[in-house]
């Protein structure tokens, strides 16, 4: 075949639909479900409040973003499933990353942000900026169906409170605020506040699929590449080995698996062209095992490196009794702290939506973490290890320590310590945004091509160095664009 895609994401999306329209045939191999069809309660997707199988990647027991109330674990027993959402162990830290026809954009609160220009140009200097911002940022938003809420929406419904308290106080200590742009459609939102469409992100639903409003990939990039003809996709199909084939072009091994997860076929192709879109963490693995095994031997030493967080953590503060942030929360997030500049946070003001008052305030926060980790291959295991370790993270806390603590002594309120365990203030174990492990210009040339292998291509967030400083989707997203439209116009 001309060209096969590993992994559905914003990456493999970007480069079916540009290779499609550029009239080549193209296959991608994803290995998580295609999400179209209902299970036995007519649902495609899980409830929030209670995830079944459906929610989690293959686990026995649910892993909650926010594990606890009041001290107490909520995560509870589940059956092994291809589920939605993985919370990937990777020794000391859990990478979430969206499983399916895809990605990412299955699962993810869809903040679809550009970040500021001068961090960009310090994270991809060889990268042109000017076309960056005057093509393919705009490309990307545009394409991905990228929109903004109406502020006097905003500042009128229920539904935003809890954004509102989470701009009052920021702004109170000094700290400015900026509305996010998001791909969920706000006219559908608003529609959902007026009861006249069945609620989705008004009914808390969004890291375990949304059934309605969103725009993510299948019906955005995916949607448009299948229209062409010239794009199928394989689900429940996974790549364990990629290698020169005899001849030209290169063999690719691929598992087909079930439902729980066990193998029922094994096969094997030959692509003459492969492109790596499996994610940070997926593309990383894969490359490091491939070099480590002598299947693709002369890859570069960069391979694996420079990989992190984007600064994640996550904390909350608890209201004063007055402050309400309201029963009623959209799960989509449409506000964030920008205090990047001047302390090196963006903080994401979540919502979480429990049904009920709780007088708690949630924040995502990127942060400036200049730390950086590493994939290795475990010869004895078969598996590949990142060494991310928990004091590495801490940084990332000390950062955010400084934005909340001076909104906690403004507003004489404190952190809830019941939230991520008992006692325990802030969340820095797991990442939403796993960025790096080969590096554009690094471990590729400076346009995703693999050194020392003609045809192969990384075209996803492992391309980004490790913190993007905002939100990564869009930044992931554009880089594509940039690269396949020059590798279109030189390669094929
Ligand atoms: P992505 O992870 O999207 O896609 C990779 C695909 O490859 C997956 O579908 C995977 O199953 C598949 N794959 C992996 N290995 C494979 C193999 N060996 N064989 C076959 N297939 C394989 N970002 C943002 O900008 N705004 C936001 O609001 C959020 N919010 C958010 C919430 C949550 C809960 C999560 C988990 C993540 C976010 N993100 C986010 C992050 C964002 O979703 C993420 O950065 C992108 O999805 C990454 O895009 P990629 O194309 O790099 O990979």
């Amino acid at each position: 075949m001309p060209a096969l895609i590993i992994g559905s994401g914003y990456g493999g999306a970007v480069t079916a639909l540009r290779l499609a329209q550029a009239g080549i045939d193209c296959h991608i191999v994803e290995m998580g479900r295609d999400w179209t069809t209902p299970g036995s309660d007519g649902r495609i997707f899980t409830q929030t409040a209670s995830p079944d199988q459906r929610g989690f990647w293959l686990r026995d027991r649910t892993k909650q973003p926010v594990s606890h109330f009041l001290g107490v674990s909520i995560d509870r027993n589940i059956s092994k499933y291809t589920g939605i959402l993985d919370a990937e162990n990777m020794g000391a830290i859990h990478v979430y990353q969206g499983r399916g026809v895809g990605g990412g954009s299955l699962v993810n609160g869809g903040m679809a942000v550009t970040p500021k220009r001068s961090w960009f140009e310090q994270i991809l200097p060889s990268v042109d900026a000017n076309e960056m911002y005057n093509t393919f940022y705009p490309r990307a938003n545009a394409t991905l169906g990228v929109n903004n809420i109406d502020p006097a929406w905003f500042d009128s419904t229920e539904w935003y409170q809890f954004s509102r308290v989470g701009r009052k106080v920021a702004q109170r200590s000094g700290f400015a605020t900026t509305f996010v742009p998001n791909v969920y459609d706000f006219n559908y939102m608003k529609q959902e506040a007026a009861g006249t469409v069945t609620k989705s992100a008004l009914a808390g639903e969004v890291i375990f699929g949304n059934h309605h409003g969103k725009k993510s990939l299948p019906v955005t990039y995916l949607g448009q590449a299948a229209a062409t003809g010239k794009v199928t996709i394989s689900p429940l199909h996974r790549v364990t080995k990629v290698a020169p084939a005899a001849g030209s072009g290169y063999t690719v091994d691929i598992e087909q698996i079930n439902e729980t997860g066990g193998v029922v076929a094994t096969k094997s192709v030959t692509a003459d062209k492969v492109f790596f879109a499996a994610g940070s963490v997926g593309t990383s693995k894969l490359l490091v095992s491939m070099k480590a095994q002598g299947h693709l031997p002369n890859l570069a030493g960069a391979v694996g490196q420079e990989w992190g967080t984007n600064g994640n953590v996550m904390v909350a503060r608890a209201n004063h009794a007055w402050d309400t942030t309201g029963k009623n929360q959209s799960s989509i997030p449409t506000m964030g702290i920008d205090a990047w500049d001047t302390n090196g946070v963006f903080a994401e003001i979540a919502p979480f939506p429990a049904g009920a008052e709780l007088w708690v305030s949630l924040y995502l926060a990127i942060t400036k973490n200049p730390e950086r980790a590493s994939f290795q291959y475990n010869s004895s295991t078969g598996g590949v290890g990142l060494s991310w370790n928990q004091a590495q993270a801490q940084k990332s806390i000390d950062l955010a320590k400084v934005v909340f603590d001076k909104i906690n002594k403004k507003e004489v309120t404190v952190y809830r310590s019941d939230m991520f365990g008992s006692n325990k203030v802030w969340n820095e174990g797991l990442t939403y945004h796993p960025l790096g492990g080969a590096v554009l210009n690094k471990a590729t040339d400076n346009f995703g091509r693999l050194h020392g292998y003609p045809g192969l291509y990384v075209m996803d967030g492992a391309l980004v160095p490790g913190n993007v400083g905002v939100n990564p989707f869009v930044t992931i997203t554009a880089l594509a664009e940039r690269n396949i439209a020059s590798i279109i116009a030189s390669d094929l």
